[in-house]
């Protein structure tokens, strides 16, 4: 008698468990993070971005492979798959776990039908691995990239007191505050948070250069100033369409050309960075 209730518990536990996955099934998605090993490649670690040049060079040296077979000279294909030779192990050196990416065995074939100047074998070996660099960047390049290249603005105050978050917020309600004002005829306190929003811009704008120290970024913009101004005289004289226009075009150019660059991959980081370190607690 008393198994039978037991039993019957333990159905009841899994169905809910099975009912638990089924609804959370639409909101969790798995993404192959890369290993920390990557990391020491990488600036801030790194001085360079060593993994990322490496990159480079071996998409060079693969051009340069396929160039000189189909040309058919055998010495200056000597010289490049030597290099790809070099670089292609080396990722294997940078990040062990990542030795069982790499197809040995197709670059040894490569190296030996060059050494043959059997030139249509290594073309037809130069695109197996191909396909072995295609395979890795499948499952890692955009997550790396994301991870490693994106600027980060953890470190990135306003003042000693307020958080780059705050003041974002504070930016906000002063854009609704001035829509909220305009739409109730109450130009006055429109027009003094207009004055405030000017102010909250140029002092995000001293942030840039943190980052954007050879490609200076001005912000506000000539542009975005002008806005600003047309904005003050249609918040004084304009009608309401001309208002909502000016305060639109605004946070365009103020504040979604931005976002579109740094809120969208640095919201996108901050998860990663998260799950990361979710994952590294885990394995300690
Ligand atoms: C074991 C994994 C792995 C293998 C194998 C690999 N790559 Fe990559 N590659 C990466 C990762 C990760 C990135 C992303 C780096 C970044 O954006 O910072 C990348 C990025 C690149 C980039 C830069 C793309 C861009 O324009 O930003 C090039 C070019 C490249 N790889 C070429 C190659 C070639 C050619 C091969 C094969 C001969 C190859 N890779 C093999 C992992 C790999
Ligand atoms: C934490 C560092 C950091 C800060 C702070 C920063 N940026 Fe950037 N920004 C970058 C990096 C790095 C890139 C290159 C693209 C990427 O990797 O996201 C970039 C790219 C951009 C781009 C797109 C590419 C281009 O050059 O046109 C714009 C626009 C931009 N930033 C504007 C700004 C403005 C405006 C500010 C200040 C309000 C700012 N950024 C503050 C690091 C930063
Ligand atoms: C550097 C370019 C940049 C500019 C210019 C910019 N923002 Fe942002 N904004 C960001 C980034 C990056 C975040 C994400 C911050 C975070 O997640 O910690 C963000 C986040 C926000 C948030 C969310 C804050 C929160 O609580 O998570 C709001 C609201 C916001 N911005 C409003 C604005 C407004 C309004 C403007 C224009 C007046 C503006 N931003 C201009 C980069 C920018």
């Amino acid at each position: 008698m008393r198994w039978r209730y037991f039993i019957l518990l333990l159905v009841i536990i899994l169905l809910i468990v099975a009912g638990l996955i089924y609804q959370h099934q639409d909101k969790v998605s798995l993404v192959k993070t890369p290993p920390i090993a990557l990391a020491q490649w990488y600036k801030p670690e790194n001085k360079r971005q060593v993994w990322l040049h490496n990159m480079f060079k071996l998409r060079r040296e693969m051009q340069a492979v396929e160039f000189y077979a189909q040309q058919q000279e055998a010495e200056l294909l000597h010289k490049w798959v030597g290099q790809l030779n070099e670089h292609y192990l080396k990722v294997a050196d940078m990040v062990p776990a990542w030795q069982k990416k790499l197809s040995l065995q197709t670059m040894a074939e490569l190296k030996l039908a060059s050494d043959k100047k059997d030139f249509s074998a290594v073309l037809v070996q130069h695109k197996t691995l191909q396909q072995s660099c295609d395979a890795c960047h499948e499952d890692y390049q955009a997550i790396t990239a994301l991870t490693y290249r994106t600027a980060d603005f953890r470190g990135i105050k306003i003042t000693e007191k307020i958080s780059f978050t705050e003041h974002m917020n504070s930016l906000t309600k002063q854009v609704n505050q001035i829509k909220i004002s305009a739409q109730d005829g109450n130009k006055y306190l429109a027009l003094a948070t207009l004055v405030e929003l000017n102010q909250g811009m140029v002092t995000l704008g001293e942030t840039c250069v943190d980052c954007h120290k050879k490609d200076r970024k001005t912000y506000p913009s000539e542009a975005m100033k002008s806005t600003l101004s047309s904005l003050q005289v249609s918040l004084e004289l304009g009608t309401a369409k001309q208002q909502g226009r000016d305060l639109g075009t605004l946070a365009v150019l103020a504040c979604a050309r931005c976002h579109g660059t740094h809120r969208l991959a640095y919201g996108m980081k901050k998860k990663l960075i998260n799950k990361q370190s979710l994952a590294d607690l885990i394995k300690h």
